[in-house]
């Protein structure tokens, strides 16, 4: 991984595994330029959810959250490039789609903060965690081992 880049971590959440937003989500992200490094999917454990929303165990929604995480399965990525932690909260839009503008992944797909399709990590250093608390190290690639540059 070059210096200058970062690593985010994003995952899309049950609903919109279910409703079908897997390709449009990865697509915009693609076609931005970031780089794909990881990518799974599971249906994550109530362990590993109270640990990734930690910071909100005493918000009233918490119950709620983790029931909803735990509704289907998601899709855990982790992608990379230059700024890709602030760029892609830009992408994803605010935490209440209502407040989310058109052009956003919330803006444009989705209507309810409970239900907001989409995690982002908000700084390099939460980016930091998360990545590794969803992915083992083995489980991202870096593209060095591409016996030809196609693209990157
Ligand atoms: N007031 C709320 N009511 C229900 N769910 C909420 C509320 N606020 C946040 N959430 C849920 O908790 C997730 C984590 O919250 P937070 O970290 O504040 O937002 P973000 O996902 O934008 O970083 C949100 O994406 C959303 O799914
Ligand atoms: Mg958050």
């Amino acid at each position: 991984m070059a210096e200058s880049e970062e690593r985010t971590f994003l995952a899309i959440k049950p609903d919109g595994v279910q409703r079908g937003i897997i390709g449009e989500i990865i697509k915009r992200f693609e076609m931005k330029g970031f780089k794909l490094v990881g990518m799974k999917m599971l249906e994550a454990s109530e362990d590993l959810l109270m640990e990734h929303y930690i910071d909100l165990k005493d918000r009233p929604f918490f119950p709620t959250l983790l029931k909803y995480m735990r509704s289907g399965p998601v899709v855990a990525m982790v992608w990379e490039g230059k700024g890709v932690v602030k760029t892609g909260r830009v992408m994803l839009g605010e935490t209440n789609p209502a407040d989310s503008k058109p052009g956003t992944i919330r803006g444009d797909f989705c209507i309810d903060v409970s239900k907001n399709i989409i995690h982002g990590s908000d700084s390099v250093e939460s980016a930091k965690k998360e990545i590794s608390l969803w992915f083992k190290p083995e489980e991202l690639v870096t593209y060095t081992s591409c016996a030809f540059s196609w693209l990157y």
